[in-house]
């Protein structure tokens, strides 16, 4: 068994190593930058630490654990673009540092890498291109319904669960699945390891949500108030929605609703209402309650539970992560 820490150095060590560097330059160098900027590689890690649920010999689901952060990488720059951020780890997004056909273009590389990667996994080959593909088409979706919100002002909380599933627990709801799949775990260990990376999926997006409003950009990594600019309906502003008065309905309603000429004035109006309806104690709440639904399911599978602290203690973190 290894710790996280330990699988993390391994996957860090492998990508940084990746030969990613061809020409023409102009196609590769945001590649690098990207991947050169890390993040918490969340995605690799949980399939190395499914697949080590089972099987110590974790260096055997390392490309495919590659290809999955190459995914996710791939999708930030074209997130990015489509959200209109500027700042991802701290750093300048590929758009901006480059341009926007950049993003389009180095993206759909990533994409194509993604596959050479994923196509190294060893085992059940059928079965993996069958998980992956399904997730990278409700990625897409996922994707669309976030963009097709923005212009909605009656987005149901139940519709953007949905879309979170969607563009974000899909992913490492995936990459646990196919590490136990790598690891040969019954169907049922794998299914339950899906349905575990569900819900702290579902957790997850809640707690980028909240920080894109009550994180510390230094840490971050991200502008604060993004999401409010590009008037996203997360999961605080549905939950202010419910809970308003009519004044605040009518205030969130005009700045969300009407264009302004200042975006910091909108951000701090937006936060306002949320403090005053204390949605960030609602957000914390019902991230807690993925996690304990998530815990329940990951209670159920059939491995010791000393084998289990591991995991445990990792998504414990990402509970409390600050970026
Ligand atoms: C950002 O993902 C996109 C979301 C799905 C919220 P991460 O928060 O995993 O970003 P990095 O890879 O650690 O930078
Ligand atoms: C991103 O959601 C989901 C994907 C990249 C598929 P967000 O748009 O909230 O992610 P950040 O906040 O830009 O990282
Ligand atoms: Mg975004
Ligand atoms: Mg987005
Ligand atoms: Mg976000």
């Amino acid at each position: 068994m290894f710790t996280a820490n330990q699988m993390q150095n391994e996957i860090n060590k492998y990508v940084a190593e990746l030969p990613v560097l061809r020409h023409p330059e102009e196609l590769y160098k945001p590649i690098e930058y990207i991947l050169s900027l890390g993040g918490k590689r969340i995605r690799p890690l949980l399939m190395l630490m499914a697949y080590n649920l089972y099987k110590d010999d974790v260096q055997t689901v390392l490309a495919p654990a590659a290809g999955i952060e190459i995914f996710h990488n791939y999708t930030l720059l074209h997130d990015d673009l489509m959200d209109k951020a500027d700042m991802r780890r701290g750093k300048k997004t590929v758009h901006k540092l480059w341009d926007d056909n950049t993003a389009i273009l180095s993206g759909d590389a990533m994409f194509v890498l993604a596959y050479q990667y994923m196509a190294k996994s060893v085992k059940h080959q059928s079965k993996m291109w069958d998980i992956f593909n399904s997730t990278a088409l409700e990625i897409c979706e996922g994707q669309q319904f976030d963009i097709n919100f923005e212009k909605r002002n009656d987005v149901a909380e139940e519709e953007y669960l949905e879309m979170i599933r969607l563009k974000t627990a899909v992913l490492l709801a995936a990459s646990m699945k196919m590490g136990a799949i790598q690891a040969d775990a019954s169907e049922k260990d794998a299914e339950l390891l899906y349905d575990f990376g569900i819900n702290i999926g579902l957790a997850f997006q809640l707690k980028d949500d909240y920080l894109d409003i009550y994180g510390d950009p230094a840490i971050f990594g991200k502008n604060i108030g993004g999401d409010i600019l590009a008037n996203k309906k997360t999961y605080l502003l549905i939950k202010a929605f419910q809970l308003a008065n009519e004044k605040q309905k009518q205030e969130l309603n005009q700045w969300i609703y009407q264009p302004t000429t200042n975006p910091e004035a909108k951000i701090s109006a937006v936060i306002s209402i949320y403090n005053q309806l204390d949605v960030k104690t609602v957000c914390e709440n019902s991230i807690l309650g993925y996690y304990n639904v998530a815990m329940d399911i990951f209670e159920r599978v059939s491995v010791d539970d000393d084998r289990k602290q591991e995991m445990k203690n990792l998504i414990n973190d990402l509970m409390y992560r600050e970026k």
